[in-house]
């Protein structure tokens, strides 16, 4: 069995709930896929530093559920009625599903944390889950008004980067590695440039392409780089008034996207990822980590198969 093989095999056998709804949503967001992008990071970094990879296994699929969780109550705080490629499990199962779903699985984690992991690696994960909820909130709070990029990056930072980074940490904990924290930190760059590449494919990609709604941070009310690394040469007012609207028109949503892409805003979005990606790549240097490990960043933030 490949590493990937091993982590899917996890993930269905750990959901051994008795409660049939859990199963039932629980598998449907699983079999739906994902990239598990946040489990083939831990578990490759732990091979490469030739850490216990069954271990690595097992924490790693911690790390999805907890991720998976985030997506479930992500859905329903969006109102998004697609995720990987379906309809959402808010949709079709119901809010308080998705919810109570997200619950169990979160305690799921900390379960698998508790029995394989050490107190040091659920510190490192309770910490990120504590600012991916402070970072869904502020994203929240800042709907409808035009923030800085200080503020986006916080909020990216909170509610994508930590537990990315999280996911570093871990590996060289398994490892034995003394330096997590440089892992982490690498980890949350790699996370900063996830979320750039994923609100920039949010402005260019159709939602067949990504699984999931497209063009829909803008009709959500919410400013990311894309367009804050062009706002100088935005009509402010134009934007302030749509992104204040409760249902803004697909033509408004259009323009805006449309001038944004012209004025460069979504390519200006992809250079900075890929150089949060060198920097990453840069801060752990002296590791002589793997080119599988090295490869598997890159494809992760740049989005290739
Ligand atoms: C989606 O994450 C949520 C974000 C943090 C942008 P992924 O793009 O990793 O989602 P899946 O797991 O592949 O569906
Ligand atoms: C997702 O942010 C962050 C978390 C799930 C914590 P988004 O709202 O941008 O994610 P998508 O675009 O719905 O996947
Ligand atoms: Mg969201
Ligand atoms: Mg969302
Ligand atoms: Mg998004």
């Amino acid at each position: 069995m490949d590493i990937k093989e091993a982590i899917e095999k996890a993930l269905t056998d750990n959901l051994d709930s008795s409660v049939d709804a859990i199963l039932k949503a629980g598998n449907f967001v699983i079999e739906a896929g994902g990239k598990r992008l946040r489990p083939l990071l831990l578990v490759y970094l732990v091979k490469s530093l030739k850490g216990d990879i069954e271990k690595a296994i097992t924490l790693g699929c911690g790390i999805e559920y907890i991720h998976i969780a985030s997506l479930l109550h992500d859905d329903v705080v969006d109102k998004a009625d697609s995720r990987r490629g379906r309809a959402s499990v808010n949709k079709v199962f119901g809010s308080e599903v998705a919810v109570l779903t997200g619950d169990y699985l979160y305690a799921k984690a900390l379960f698998l944390y508790s029995t394989y992991g050490t107190p040091e690696m659920i510190s490192i994960l309770s910490q990120a889950v504590m600012r991916m909820a402070e970072g869904q909130l502020l994203e929240l709070k800042s709907i409808g008004s035009i923030i800085d990029e200080n503020t986006y990056f916080e909020i990216i930072d909170g509610k994508t980067a930590y537990l990315i980074g999280a996911c570093f940490g871990v590996g060289a904990l398994i490892a034995n590695v003394d330096d997590a924290d440089r892992f982490i930190n690498a980890g949350l760059k790699i996370g900063r440039a996830f979320q750039l590449i994923d609100d920039a494919l949010d402005y260019e990609s159709d939602s067949d392409k990504i699984g999931k709604p497209s063009k829909s941070d803008l009709k959500e009310g919410k400013i990311t780089y894309p367009i804050i690394s062009v706002m100088d040469k935005i009509d402010k007012n134009f934007l302030s008034k749509t992104l204040l609207s409760q249902n803004p028109s697909q033509n408004d949503i259009d323009n805006i996207v449309n001038e944004v892409i012209k004025l460069g805003g979504v390519e200006k979005t992809k250079s900075l990822a890929l150089r949060l990606l060198e920097e990453a790549k840069k801060e752990l240097s002296n590791y002589n980590l793997s080119e599988e490990v090295l490869f598997l960043m890159e494809k992760s933030v740049k989005r290739v198969s």
